[in-house]
């Protein structure tokens, strides 16, 4: 398997999918279908979309069946980066090499599109009950799941703690909190999300859930890291945005050897995860390592 390849080709099938479930001009006011949109297609990899299906994948199911809730993640990822980046938070010019919603929009759209987007997936979520295949107990425990990790115990709790610790040394229990929850949630209910709709039994689920995890914490520390590390170019924000903020990040805590070990220890956990997953599992495999070589 060529993992790039297979990346740009789930990506191109997800940006499809994308397309329709936002919103047609018609339907909402215009403005805001704007925002929404430019917003998500400003660029992305696709990263947890591409993860719902490999979750039902490496459980044997087509991907075809979770598309929705594919995208619905991935709306949820676009609002919140909207919101991340407004004044009141981050306070960002540039995402996914854009300017950021709300200097395009200004800040009242910027919010009212990163809401929109929100409350939009879980509609999309409940569209997916539509798919030939997928059980309406199985949907109704996923809105549970997306939610769970969306909301206060998952990525905003975890932006709430990382606000909190600004300006301070964060310890390393509240660096962990902070990782795991606002990254690694979403991570986590996109591989849950992906098994639950595919009719995967709890052990599956479970090993899939701690793939998600030890992903998440990998994925953020790398991204911590680049945040040191890359290119402006390549990551479409700002190089030494998290230093600015004085964010807690992994590399200030445990500087960026021991931090890039920390990611390849949590690869390493994420791909053990799946030892009992046939060849099925082997896309999950690959993402989980290519954390590690990313430029963006
Ligand atoms: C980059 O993802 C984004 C992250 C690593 C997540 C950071 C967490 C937040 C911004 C949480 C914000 C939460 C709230 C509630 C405002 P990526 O590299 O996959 O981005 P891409 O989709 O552009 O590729
Ligand atoms: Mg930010």
């Amino acid at each position: 398997m060529e993992l790039i390849k297979y990346l740009q080709e789930r990506k191109k099938l997800i940006d499809e999918e994308l397309d329709r479930y936002l919103p047609q001009p018609d339907e909402a006011p215009e403005t805001l279908c704007e925002a929404m949109r430019y917003s998500v297609f400003a660029g992305g990899k696709r990263l947890r979309p591409i993860l719902v299906m490999a979750a039902a994948e490496a459980v044997g199911k087509d991907k075809e069946l979770v598309l929705p809730t594919a995208c619905a993640l991935e709306f949820i990822h676009t609002y919140s980066l909207i919101h991340d980046d407004l004044p009141a938070m981050d306070d960002d010019d540039l995402r996914r090499g854009k300017p950021t919603c709300h200097k395009v929009y200004g800040e009242a759209m910027a919010i009212l599109a990163g809401d929109a987007l929100l409350t939009r997936a879980f509609e999309v979520i409940s569209k997916n009950r539509e798919v030939p295949g997928v059980d309406d107990a199985a949907v109704v425990r996923v809105i549970q799941i997306v939610a769970h990790g969306a909301g206060c115990s998952g990525m905003v709790g975890g932006q709430v703690a990382d606000l909190e610790a600004e300006g301070k040394t964060a310890d390393k229990d509240t660096m962990l909190y902070i990782h795991a929850n606002k990254t690694g949630a979403l991570f986590k209910a996109a591989l849950c999300a992906g098994a639950v709709l595919a009719g995967a039994d709890e052990e599956a689920i479970a090993a899939l859930e701690r793939y998600g995890e030890q992903f998440g914490l990998a994925f953020q520390i790398t991204d911590d890291i680049l945040d040191v590390e890359g290119k402006t170019e390549l990551i479409g924000k700002p190089v030494g945005s998290d230093t600015k903020n004085q964010k807690a990040t992994y590399p200030s805590i445990y500087g960026l050897e021991k931090s890039y070990r920390m990611a390849e220890e949590s690869v390493a956990q994420a791909v053990d995860a799946l030892r009992n997953f046939s060849h099925k599992a082997e896309p999950l495999r690959q993402i989980a390592r290519y954390l590690l070589t990313r430029s963006y």
